[in-house]
């Protein structure tokens, strides 16, 4: 069981930037990341819709007997991942907006949440938010809009991205947040456009957490891959292989040892 894989779904792309984390986090395990881009982005999607895709995705990852199921997606775990762990036995992790590093981080308490329509209306999200966010942290919620399709698209580059991206985060420069969550793990590909718009601000993403409480529960459950071999990573996506192919290669440059695959799910 030790040799099985860890699992990672996404609505596409994004979760490879939590991938990455693990990996370098756990050198040792096997890995079967699923992007379904096909369906990207979630976000817009309904709840009923978030959910019969994660069952999906998810339902793959066993057909693969994966021992642990990562789903780094945020919109796909504050809608459904409680819902997976009442179908599943395997161990899942999910990915929650980190509110609380924020809350705790920020000296002038004005923080600033960037994520997707499918997170900010989601109850996880709403009982964080009451939880951590008392009455004297002002918040700024942006809702991201065309920007998991633009990381999917390889269009972060373009000048027109730019400039759309600079106007619709426009508003975090006004209300001079000090800290920003970052809640989808597309949105990490978004940094360095971000700390070139927003200099001083800390930036908060979940993507180390994410790969220490994968340790921490493999750890709890004996499932820990302590073998010294090199790892068996695959990705698979159904969409073009081409985008997926790119990003790695940009992003994961010493990373050469996947293999990657297009299957239709
Ligand atoms: C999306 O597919 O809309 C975004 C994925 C995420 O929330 O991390």
């Amino acid at each position: 069981m030790v040799n099985n894989s860890i699992g990672i779904f996404d609505s596409g792309l994004g979760g490879t930037s939590i991938f990455k984390e693990v990996h370098q986090l756990l050198p040792n395990e096997n890995i079967s990341y699923l992007a379904d881009s096909k369906n990207a982005p979630y976000g817009q999607k309904s709840k009923e819709e978030i959910i019969q895709l994660s069952f999906k995705n998810t339902e793959l990852l066993l057909q693969k007997q994966c021992k642990l199921i990562i789903v780094a997606c945020n919109t796909a775990t504050t809608n459904a991942i409680h819902l997976l762990r009442k179908k599943y036995s395997v161990p899942f992790i999910g990915i929650e907006p980190a509110i609380k590093p924020a809350t705790l981080q920020t000296k002038n308490n004005k923080i600033g949440i960037l994520a997707t329509k499918g997170t900010l209306s989601s109850q996880l999200f709403s009982k964080t938010f009451k939880k951590f966010v008392k009455k004297d942290i002002q918040v700024t919620e942006i809702e991201g809009k065309n920007l998991v399709e633009a990381v999917e698209n390889d269009s972060l580059d373009t000048k027109a991205f730019k400039s759309y991206f600079f106007h619709h985060i426009a508003a975090f420069k006004e209300q001079e947040i000090d800290s920003l969550v970052l809640g989808c793990t597309h949105y990490p590909y978004l940094i360095p456009l971000i700390k070139e718009f927003l200099p001083q601000v800390n930036i908060i993403d979940s993507g180390f957490a994410v790969a220490q409480q994968t340790k921490r529960v493999l750890n709890q459950n004996q499932l820990l891959n302590l073998n010294n071999t090199s790892p068996h990573i695959e990705f698979i996506t159904n969409a073009e292989i081409k985008f997926l192919s790119k990003l790695l290669k940009k992003h994961n440059p010493d990373f050469i040892n996947f293999k990657l695959k297009q299957l239709d799910f």
